[in-house]
């Protein structure tokens, strides 16, 4: 059973727009489960790599998909996946290779159908563990993980604010190459949902996003 206050919030957006530390600002202010779904598809992607497996290689994804079993770490507000028990590291999640091959494998249908139901599981899992809400960013939880979510954000920032961002982390991320194939895939392609709020970040810090988000909820 879900309380009566209980909030969910979607947020979604394009590459380096901000959206997983403006969801741990929201979490530790509103006592929210984070949920990185980005994260997810990276899991996915490095484990398949790490085998040899490509993004062409249907038929051997969808056999390897059959052995993989998802569990789940609690670390402070934020629920990280597992796969077969094991809990990658960010500098796997968000190596190079990752980043050149994760939008690939996220538009296979049957890589977002093994997640969906994970993804959609988390509400349950926040209200009963003590939470009282969740966010969940990625690209299509306004529009298909979560579609009745209490709140919806889409995040936008123009390329290069993203870049640099991404070069700040030391990361080395193709940002518009990755939206390209994530917003013209045919299976849950990123979408700013009809009835989110579009926030261009490109000129605000993290804590002015956050706060703008906070006036919206708090005010509603
Ligand atoms: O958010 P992040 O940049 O870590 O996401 C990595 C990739 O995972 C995205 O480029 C996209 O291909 C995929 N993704 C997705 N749907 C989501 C979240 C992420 O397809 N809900």
């Amino acid at each position: 059973m879900v309380k009566k206050n209980f909030m969910v919030i979607a947020l979604d957006g394009g590459a380096a727009s901000g959206k997983s530390s403006t969801a741990k600002i929201l979490a530790k202010q509103l006592n929210l489960l984070h949920v990185d779904t980005g994260a997810h598809y990276r899991t996915i992607a490095f484990i398949l790599l790490k085998n040899d497996i490509y993004p062409s290689n249907h038929e051997l994804i969808v056999n390897k998909l059959k052995n993989f079993k998802i569990g789940s770490m609690i670390e402070g507000r934020d629920i990280l996946m597992t796969i077969n028990g094991v809990l990658l590291g960010q500098d796997d999640l968000r190596s190079p290779l990752v980043n050149q091959n994760v939008s690939s494998f996220s538009a296979v249908p049957e890589v977002r159908h093994f997640l969906l139901e994970y993804q959609r599981s988390q509400v349950e899992f926040a209200a009963k563990n003590g939470f009282d809400g969740l966010v969940m960013d990625g690209r299509d939880i306004g529009s298909i993980v979560l579609p009745k979510a209490n709140f919806k954000f889409f995040l936008e920032a123009d390329p290069a604010t993203r870049y640099s961002r991404r070069a700040l982390q030391g990361h080395q991320d193709a940002i518009v190459a990755r939206d390209q194939l994530d917003s013209s895939r045919t299976t849950a392609p990123m979408v700013c949902a009809s009835d989110a709020v579009r926030i261009d970040t490109s000129h605000l810090t993290l804590e002015e996003v956050a706060n703008h988000i906070l006036a919206i909820i708090l005010n509603y």
